[in-house]
């Protein structure tokens, strides 16, 4: 079967079902607490497209190019639509992806994302099912995160790739809807905290640049954050409260394994 061809093998005994959509259905039993709803997929869907995020891939593409070999197997951790591990796989050509998500939304579009990628529901909370030392390169954009599982599933000489929002990430969407999530200031100590016992930072860029915003991409922007489970259609009304530009302020990071 395609999974057990393309990828390690699962554990002794276990099937791997392929859904109707594409994507292999892993995930049994209680059911995940988190995960994009459809709306958010649809967000996602038309957002990414629209290249305003490509800074973003690029740089996470130039990461794993750095630390990996044309031939590497490559997992995206919270993949959603899988756009950033189909960049990562154009800038590898001999390279293999997996995508993992909670969303069976997302990983419809995750699974067409692109041929040499494979997309799974499975809850990143969970052991991953999945060898020791598979994976060269790790992605977690945007996504929840298991550093022990990450160091568990790379090898030795991998490199997990984090990319989070700074503090000035999307501020004039922030600024014109205060019901927006904002950005902890302690994030990126409680991420050194949580990274520091399994890996080390190897390179870390930082992105900072404006982008402009058609007034449905400035909806779809606020669809495929946090906040967007917390905004309601009046909050959105307004056709002068939506900014026609963001500064998009990440931080992308390349992690050497301890
Ligand atoms: C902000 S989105 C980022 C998606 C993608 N990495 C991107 O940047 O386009 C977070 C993703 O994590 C997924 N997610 C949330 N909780 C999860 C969990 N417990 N296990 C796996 N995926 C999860 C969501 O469904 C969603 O696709």
């Amino acid at each position: 079967m395609f999974f057990r061809r393309e990828l390690p093998e699962p554990p002794a005994g276990h099937t791997f079902d392929i859904a109707r959509h594409g994507y292999a259905s892993l995930l049994t039993g209680t059911r995940a607490i988190s995960g994009d709803d459809a709306a958010m997929v649809r967000a996602r869907d038309r957002f990414l497209p629209t290249g305003r995020y490509a800074p973003i891939r690029q740089a996470v593409a130039c990461l794993a190019a750095d630390a990996v070999s044309d031939q590497g197997t490559v997992l995206d951790i919270g993949c959603g639509t899988g756009y950033y591990l189909a960049g990562v796989l154009d800038q590898l050509p001999g390279a293999r992806g997996l995508g993992l998500d909670t969303s069976v939304r997302a990983l419809r579009s995750s699974a067409r994302g692109h041929q040499r990628a494979a997309a799974a529901s499975w809850d990143v909370f969970r052991p991953f099912p999945l060898a020791d030392r598979v994976a060269d390169v790790v992605l977690d954009v945007f996504a929840p995160r298991n550093p022990s599982e990450f160091h568990r599933v790379l090898r030795p000489t991998g490199r997990l790739i984090v990319v989070r929002p700074a503090q000035r990430h999307l501020a004039e969407l922030r600024g014109q809807l205060p019901a927006m999530v904002t950005i902890d200031p302690a994030k990126e100590q409680r991420l050194h905290k949580a990274l520091d016992p399994f890996f080390k930072a190897a390179d870390t860029q930082r992105l900072e640049y404006v982008a402009s915003l058609a007034r449905q991409e400035a909806l779809d922007l606020v669809g495929i954050t946090p906040s967007a489970r917390h905004l309601n259609r009046a909050d959105l009304n307004g056709d002068d409260l939506l900014p026609d530009q963001a500064t998009v302020s990440v931080l992308a990071t390349a992690y050497r394994p301890r």
